[in-house]
């Protein structure tokens, strides 16, 4: 079974594009291009620096993310939300210390979902109070952090972590109380599995869900979450957490998932009629798609969230409660269109397959670890020749890495210059996102740098891993 973008469970099978051969193999489609990419004298050009010169000077693989492209997403969402909502970006799909200095400079929330990550939030400057923490398996030492770093919210995923949240919150009211100190409430939302997986074009509401994910709805433990939360002292209930899946293009899961938190909503308040102060926020996660090729069509960002207003809106009206904040969670839609991975081709290899096609393999000098995800999920990404431009005919090709794997594919099916000549650089798009965030040094490749291009200058967000980076954790 080919597995799906957000996971192996709803395969899917991507449409043929080898059948589709394109008119013009330089043409750079604005819909999955980053902004700022632009030909020049036929060379790829990022917000005007000539990739050769990138590739010259910070060597390849390398990643080339278009800082106008991230910020100018931050701020789509933040206008089409607008100041009725908070948008967090979700760390997990990229994040370094600039991109944190970034979002702070965009006005942006912040989601983590690991110690790691709230440190590294923390370190590069973020204000707690705007940060997020998540995670299905925290453990105690990154409560005790989130809690002693004052983190806006910990989005609680079981009862072991009510439990453990209400040791820490007593240990704090104790400590308080000896220093006679206020000892605030932690703030919790709790992250709720309404029955609703949403994937691309298509979702799914089920009574329940399989999966290791949040407090379900059907079986009663999210209102039994709520009422433990509310039975101790020092924990406060500020929201509502859903999220039901990725890259969707539909809104209508979302309408699903609005409606039944608010139903959940509607009870909760019933039965604890001071939560209908506490609870201030309906966060519907992230998942909103992107376009990976010009087959892709998600809904424009103003589109999605007008959608998701009006939703929230209309199903609070008709259950007769107070229209919440909303929050909302995207990653890749913020920073996956934005940057491009530029590799070197290595070796070119023509294989016969049945019927008399050929198929050209064009291997580069990075592969599945720097982007995994044509290997687990099946994902189909653009190509182009980006050191030149060429008006030979279309070749039928697959790029892959120098991984022993065969599994090693970065770009299944497509289409490049029959010229394509070693030495060529070649460049992926919409790379931002859950590639350098997943990498690996795989056979022990180190790394690549990426780069930040804005107004013809780079600078080096992360630098290449070198042999000595691989050497550290040798104990000899
Ligand atoms: N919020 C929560 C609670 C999440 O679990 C996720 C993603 C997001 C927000 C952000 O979702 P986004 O807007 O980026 O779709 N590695 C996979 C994606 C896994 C997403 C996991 N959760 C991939 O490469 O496609």
């Amino acid at each position: 079974m080919r597995a799906h973008p957000a996971g192996p469970r709803h395969g899917e099978i991507p449409a043929d594009h080898t059948s589709v051969v394109p008119v013009d193999l330089n043409d750079l489609d604005p819909a999955v291009w980053p902004r700022g990419a632009t030909r020049t004298a036929g060379v790829l050009d990022l917000a005007g620096n000539d990739v050769r010169d990138l590739a010259a000077q910070y060597g390849t693989p390398l990643l080339v993310m278009d800082e106008q492209d991230f910020r100018s997403r931050c701020q789509d969402f933040a206008d089409a939300f607008g100041s009725a909502a908070d948008v967090h970006y979700a760390a997990k799909a990229f994040l370094s210390s600039h991109i944190v200095k970034w979002l702070g400079e965009e006005g942006l929330s912040l989601d983590v979902c690991s110690g790691g990550e709230l440190r590294l939030a923390l370190a590069a400057g973020f204000p707690a109070e705007h940060i997020a923490l998540h995670g299905s398996n925290k453990s105690q030492a990154e409560l005790e952090s989130a809690v002693a770093a004052g983190v806006g919210a910990i989005v609680v995923d079981s009862f072991d972590e009510i439990g453990r949240l209400a040791g820490i919150a007593e240990q704090r009211q104790s400590h308080a109380a000896g220093s006679n100190g206020s000892g605030h409430r932690i703030p919790l939302m709790l992250r709720v599995t309404v029955g609703v997986e949403a994937h691309t074009h298509e979702f799914i509401a089920t009574a329940h869900e399989d999966q290791k994910f949040g407090f379900s709805l059907a079986g009663g433990d999210a209102a039994e979450g709520v009422r433990r939360i509310a039975a101790c002292a020092g924990l406060e209930l500020i929201g509502l957490h859903s999220h039901i899946g990725s890259q969707i293009f539909d809104p209508s899961g979302f309408e699903v998932s609005a409606h039944r938190l608010v139903l959940l909503l509607k009870s909760l308040i019933a039965d604890h009629p001071e939560l209908a102060e506490s609870i201030t926020t309906l966060d519907l996660g992230g998942g909103l798609g992107i376009a990976y090729t010009s087959a892709d069509t998600p809904p424009p960002v103003d589109a999605m969230a007008k959608s998701l207003t009006e939703i929230v809106e209309r199903e609070c009206q008709s259950a007769g409660l107070a229209v919440p904040r909303i929050a909302v969670e995207p990653g890749r839609a913020i920073v996956g269109p934005g940057t491009v991975t530029v590799y070197e081709v290595g070796t070119i290899k023509d294989v016969h397959l049945d019927g008399g096609v050929v198929r050209r393999y064009v291997s580069v000098d990075g592969g599945m670890s720097d982007n995994i995800r044509t290997a687990l999920y099946d994902a189909d990404y653009t190509v182009v020749l980006a050191s030149r431009s060429s008006d030979a005919p279309p070749a039928r090709c697959r790029v892959v890495g120098k991984h022993c794997e065969s599994g090693d594919i970065v770009v299944r099916d497509c289409y490049l210059p029959a010229d394509l000549a070693v030495g060529d650089l070649i460049a992926v798009a919409a790379t931002g996102a859950y590639c350098y965030a997943m990498a690996s040094t795989y056979n022990r490749l180190p790394r690549p740098a990426l780069v930040a291009v804005a107004d013809g200058a780079a600078r080096q967000l992360l630098r290449r891993e070198t042999d000595d980076d691989l050497m550290r954790l040798e104990t000899w």
